[in-house]
């Protein structure tokens, strides 16, 4: 039986703060995120929610694949992508800003304890529970405005480690009740608030609630690029603070990527 997206509610809850918005759930497609850019790029400006039950070719950051089925084939992940025009004044520190939504409605309590670790993983216990790729497209030529797609993989049930760089977590660790459906209706509209106050207010609101959860913070870490230091938190602007032998550095390049250089005690 299909699992219940709570598609009504989730339309509702949404209709006012994004007029003409709507959801929409797949049964199977190649990525959320490569359909609503596909779509975008063929004259979609009008925001919509894609979940698909199924992905054939997920994508993460940096290239890599986004892995969502568990060893019998179920799919292990909750999968969606947010598309809508977005007109910020400074894009800087966006996806830490979903990150620090998603992270606040999932972990309200603080009962998982879920940290962000930079630019947009979520995290606990060092290991993986759900990551974020924003990707944008140019709606009309000379328009600041662009269509954003915000997509957003959550670990739901249990993952299969093999081939993963960092080990997964998953949220029925916690919440052994927990849907991708429930999952999505408990997101999905703090979701759309906060990127609508990111578009009027920029990182700024979002920067100590990230400060909160950060858990690169004091630790020693290492960029993929060979630069290794302790890592002071994250800027205003939502860039990485690293402290290395040669002094300073702010890192802001998405191609970046950063690790620990050794586990949580
Ligand atoms: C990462 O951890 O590098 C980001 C993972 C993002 C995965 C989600 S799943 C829904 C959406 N569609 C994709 O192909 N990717 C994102």
């Amino acid at each position: 039986m299909a699992a219940p997206w709570f598609e009504d509610e989730i339309g509702q809850s949404l209709a006012a703060l994004l007029p003409g918005f709507r959801i929409e759930v797949a049964a199977e497609t190649d990525s959320t995120n490569t359909e609503l850019m596909r779509r975008a790029r063929d004259g979609l400006d009008t925001p919509v929610l894609l979940v698909a039950e199924r992905q054939t070719a997920g994508r993460g950051r940096l290239g890599r694949p986004w892995q969502s089925m568990q060893k019998d084939g179920e799919p292990a992940s909750l999968t969606f992508s947010l598309g809508l025009p977005l007109a910020p004044r400074d894009w800087s520190g966006l996806s830490l800003a979903v990150g620090v939504s998603v992270a606040e409605s999932l972990d309200a309590g603080r009962a998982i304890g879920l940290g962000l670790k930079w630019p947009n993983d979520l995290w606990v216990q060092d290991r993986k529970l759900g990551g974020i790729l924003i990707e944008t497209a140019l709606l009309r030529p000379d328009v600041v405005e662009r269509y954003l797609v915000i997509g957003i993989g959550i670990n739901v049930g249990p993952r299969e480690a093999a081939g993963l760089g960092t080990a997964p977590a998953w949220l029925k660790e916690w919440q052994p009740e927990a849907t991708p459906g429930q999952v999505l209706h408990l997101i999905a509209a703090p979701l759309v608030r906060d990127v609508l106050q990111f578009e009027e207010r920029g990182f700024v609101p979002f920067a100590a609630r990230f400060a909160e959860r950060d858990v690169l913070r004091g630790r020693e870490v290492r960029l993929s690029d060979g630069t290794e230091g302790r890592c002071e938190g994250v800027g205003w602007g939502g860039e990485l603070q690293v402290a290395t032998a040669d002094g300073s550095r702010m890192i802001s390049s998405a191609e970046v990527s950063v690790r620990p250089a050794s586990p949580i005690r």
